[in-house]
């Protein structure tokens, strides 16, 4: 018959279920159960799929001392763009599989398509459109003056037929964009739906890996910062890049949240104009808001993602609030971070914001996760309570516990240099990250043990 062995897959946290439900047991979620086929009556019947295939007369998995394999370097094709290999960690590997994701409108089609172009001449390139028509992307890639010539390109969204092109055409690279517009013939669920996206995904990497061929998958943001689909596609991709930034600024951050080939947390800059993407190979003050004279509320921090230094600005906002439930708002940080902060500052700084809104903000759209911006975030908190600026040419790092000591934070010199090298004249910083003589490269270092120390100096 043409029944079909189909299973429920959780959108939310991908758990899979037998029989439909209303509730996903394994995250709680509600009506986000999908379904999928996983193969044909007919495959499901004959005994080799049943036993997975290798129980039978097939050959028996071969075991090899891990010693005796040659570890081959992985190699590397420059995307010909120096911060997206940064990213990458050091250039794109052969047959990988890259997650882009980030909102709509920030730059992902760009950056690919530049990319794919200068490529080109290395890694044969498909471009599969399922968002804009081929006018549409040959038009961007004129007009950026792209060199076009080996990239070839597909209007299309079904992923059957996007890999039956491929096998005629033979790319060596990929762009997929973007997942949400592709979908597979063997589900009837509609594209764009997790089951679709799922599936599609895995049809793509299992093409890439069969082949080495290396894919890009461009995935949209939601409003929860996640890629709209399952979560399972993080876990398929060899590396999954976010592209943050502003909409009303022209930089943009491409970040690395997982790669199997290079460090996370590493960071690319770009900045938009109208040749598109340019990278920005020496961002180190383009995180500061640029104001001439110091501000209250603001507090210029020397923040290490990845493998270099930046100057971010910290902004807070304090205000009396009308609410009984004061407001925190953190934008380019922890929410929950900021709320901890906070009551740290209360017990151990003696400084209520209790009847107080808080704001939070990171200029530049940049988001900092390390807890080296907990002490720059109290002493913009303070100065903004106060009304009073901190003192010209500050920065400072260095994270704040729960009992009110200020902690060291890994590669406290090269935080320093950094901020030396920018013309800033004071730092306040962990005691173990301040140098013995009290100044570095003619900027003075205050080194604090407690926060109230710390509060004292600003
Ligand atoms: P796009 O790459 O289409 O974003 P995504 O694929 O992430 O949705 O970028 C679109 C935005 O970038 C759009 O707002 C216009 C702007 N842009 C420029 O400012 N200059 C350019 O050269 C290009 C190509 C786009
Ligand atoms: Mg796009």
């Amino acid at each position: 018959s043409a029944k079909r062995r189909t299973a429920y897959v959780c959108g939310e946290c991908g758990a899979d279920y037998a029989k439909w439900q209303g509730q996903c047991d394994a995250c709680g979620a509600w009506n986000t159960l999908g379904e999928v086929v996983l193969e044909s009556a007919a495959q499901a019947a004959s005994p080799a799929s049943r036993r997975g295939g290798w129980a039978g007369k097939v050959d028996a998995p071969k075991v090899t001392a891990l010693a005796d394999v040659r570890a081959d370097a992985q190699a590397r094709v420059s995307t010909g763009i120096g911060e997206f290999d940064r990213v990458l960690g050091g250039g794109l590997a052969e047959g990988a599989v890259v997650l882009v994701g980030g909102d709509p409108g920030i730059g992902k089609s760009t950056l690919l398509l530049q990319a794919l172009a200068l490529m080109a001449a290395k890694l044969p390139g498909l471009y599969v459109t399922g968002e804009e028509s081929l006018a549409q992307v040959a038009g961007r890639g004129q007009r950026l003056g792209l060199p076009l010539d080996g990239v070839q390109a597909l209007a299309e969204t079904c992923v059957e037929r996007i890999l039956e092109h491929a096998l005629a055409a033979q790319p060596k690279l990929i762009v997929a964009d973007s997942i949400q517009t592709l979908w597979t013939d063997t589900l009837s669920a509609a594209p764009g739906s997790v089951s679709q996206v799922r599936e599609a995904a895995a049809r793509l990497v299992r093409y890439a890996k069969e082949t080495g061929t290396a894919v890009f998958l461009v995935g949209h943001v939601t409003k929860e910062g996640g890629i709209a689909g399952p979560r399972v596609l993080e876990h398929m991709v060899d590396a999954v890049l976010y592209f943050e930034g502003d909409s009303g600024s022209r930089f943009r951050v491409l970040r690395a949240f997982k790669n199997r080939f290079g460090a996370v947390n590493e960071l690319g800059v770009f900045a938009m104009g109208d040749k598109g993407l340019r990278e920005v190979p020496n961002p180190s003050a383009i995180f500061l808001s640029g104001a001439s004279a110091p501000q209250p509320g603001s507090c210029v921090m020397v923040t290490r993602e990845g493998t270099r230094p930046l100057l971010v600005e910290v902004q807070a906002l304090v205000d009396a609030s009308p609410l009984s439930n004061p407001r925190r708002v953190a934008v380019g940080m922890e929410g929950n971070r900021l709320a901890m902060l906070l009551a740290v500052l209360h017990r151990h700084g003696g400084i209520m914001t209790g009847d107080q809104d808080v704001f939070v903000n990171v200029v530049g759209g940049i988001r900092v996760q390390e807890t080296a911006a907990d002490l720059p975030v109290l002493l913009a908190v303070l100065s903004s309570l106060r009304d009073r600026p901190l003192p010209e040419k500050t920065i400072a790092f260095g994270e704040v516990g729960l009992s009110g000591e200020i902690r060291p934070v890994p590669n406290g010199e090269e935080r320093l240099n950094e901020a030396a090298t920018h013309g800033f004249k004071r730092a306040i910083v962990a005691k173990a990250n301040a140098p013995k003589s009290g100044s570095y490269k003619g900027m003075q270092v205050i080194a604090v043990e407690r926060l109230a120390e710390a509060l004292e100096h600003a």
